[in-house]
Parts: structure tokens; C-alpha cells; sequence
């Protein structure tokens, strides 16, 4: 059998004080986690639980942790900065929080920012405009986001992370800035993908999404620096 689409063992992160005399701020210490390949799972956790650090850990965006992350396979810090950006490019399909959409391109440029990073994305253009159908935009590939609610600016920024046809999409609080209705638009795609057999992994404060996925998790807040006299689980030797 492959290996789970995720594996967490141990893992943390430390962040570094804000202002000097501040303790730095510990997270998700000992944080275990499996996901099946297939399967589509919510993390809720609330403001500040970690939900972004953790999904930036699995997305190969932040190396800066303790702990083994591995994701289809491969153990993220055994891969070289090359290795993991192929990974993260053919494999990883990532939706941010803020959509990180370029103002200067078009929906469709910036659906194809992919094909232009790495090795590229074969029948780009094409995958491009199938994308934006898929999600409802087959006619806003001209507009800039600028011109585009926040919906359909969420609606780009998950066709770009489909350009690569990546078999895991990591999603950021996907609804966090959407009303009901078109909330409800993206939850029945993430739905339509899950059903056509894609790993997704979605972070979330919002019980609708939660009740579209085949299981729930929930993060605690970030813990905090450890009490003093207290061996923490960060603490090097
Ligand atoms: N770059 C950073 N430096 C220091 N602290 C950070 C940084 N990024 C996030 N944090 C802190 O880590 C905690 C978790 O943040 P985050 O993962 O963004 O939570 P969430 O996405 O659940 O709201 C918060 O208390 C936040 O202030
Ligand atoms: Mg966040």
C-alpha cells in the first residue's frame, strides 16, 4: 500500500519573540496527524490556533520546524529546496488565506503563475481556461482581480492551485471572507473534487465546511512558551 497522503509525527514550530523580553511563541507541539489518501478533512481551530503555520508546514512554504512532516511520501526536510518546490509544484495545490492574487495579471494570467515558476505545466493555456470553467469563471479569464468580487477572486485562486492537477489541495480558511451563498459554491466544488478522488485538506473556523468533509479535527490554541523550570518539547539540549 502507498503511504498516507500526510503524516505528522512531533511536530512544532517556534516563532520568534515580536519585541525583545517576549517570550518566543511555541505551536502545534506534538502534533500527530494522519490523512488517507482520498480523504477530506477539516481542521477548525480558531483565530490564532495555528491553522495557517500548520497548513504552511505541510505546503513546504515555512522548513522551519521540529518534528518529521511528510506529504505523499516524502519527508519534507530530507528534500533539497529543488526537491520540495517540484513537489509543492506538481503535487501541492495551495489556496491562501488572502487568494495572493497578482493585481497586474488577468484571472487567467493568474491562474497560470504555476506553468511559469519550475518546470512548467504541459497544455498550460488550455488547463488554464478549464480551470476557471470549473470553477464558474469562464468568462472572467480577461478581468483583473480588481474587477472581480471577493468570491470569484477565491474562485481563481483555487483554479490556479488545479492548473498542476495536484492529487492534495491545502485550502486556508477557502470561505473565511464570502457570504453564504457563495461560500456554498466553493464547498460543493471542494465536494465535486474530493468525490473525484483528490486528498484535500482545508483549515477552517466555519462549521459549513467542516460538515462537507469526512472528518474533523480541531486545534487548540497555540501553546505558549513553556512555564519556567519546565523542559519544553522545543528546547534544544
Ligand atoms: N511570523 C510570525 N511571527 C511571530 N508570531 C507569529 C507569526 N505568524 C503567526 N504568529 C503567531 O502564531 C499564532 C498562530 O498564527 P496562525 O498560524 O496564523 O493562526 P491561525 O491561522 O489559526 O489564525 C498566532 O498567535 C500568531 O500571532
Ligand atoms: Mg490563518
Amino acid at each position: 500500500m502507498s503511504e498516507p497522503a500526510i503524516r505528522l509525527a512531533g511536530v512544532g514550530k517556534r516563532y520568534p519573540p515580536r519585541e525583545p523580553g517576549v517570550a518566543p511563541l511555541d505551536l502545534l507541539i506534538e502534533l500527530d496527524l494522519t490523512v488517507a489518501r482520498g480523504e477530506f478533512l477539516a481542521i477548525e481551530g480558531q483565530s490564532g490556533s495555528g491553522k495557517s503555520t500548520l497548513l504552511h508546514l505541510l505546503g513546504g512554504l515555512d522548513r522551519d520546524f521540529i518534528g518529521e512532516v511528510r506529504v505523499l511520501g516524502c519527508d519534507l526536510s530530507a528534500l533539497s529546496d529543488q526537491e520540495l518546490a517540484a513537489l509543492r509544484h506538481a503535487q501541492i495545490g495551495f489556496v491562501f488565506q488572502s487568494f495572493n492574487l497578482l493585481p497586474g495579471l488577468s484571472a487567467l494570467e493568474n491562474v497560470l503563475l504555476p506553468d511559469f515558476f519550475g518546470e512548467g505545466v504541459p497544455d498550460a493555456e488550455r488547463r488554464a481556461r478549464e480551470a476557471l470553467a470549473r470553477v464558474g469563471l469562464a468568462d472572467k479569464g480577461q478581468s483583473p482581480p480588481a474587477a472581480l468580487s471577493g468570491g470569484e477572486r477565491q474562485r481563481v485562486a483555487i483554479a490556479r492551485a488545479l492548473l498542476a492537477r495536484p492529487p492534495l489541495l491545502l485550502a486556508d480558511e477557502p470561505t473565511g471572507n464570502l457570504d453564504a451563498q457563495t461560500g456554498e459554491g466553493v464547498i460543493s466544488l471542494f465536494r465535486e473534487l474530493h468525490q473525484e478522488g483528490m486528498t484535500l485538506l482545508i483549515v477552517t473556523h466555519e462549521a459549513r465546511v467542516s460538515h462537507a468533509a469526512d472528518r474533523v479535527m480541531v486545534l487548540r490554541e497555540g501553546r505558549l512558551a513553556a512555564e519556567p523550570g519546565s523542559k519544553h518539547p522545543l528546547e534544544s539540549e
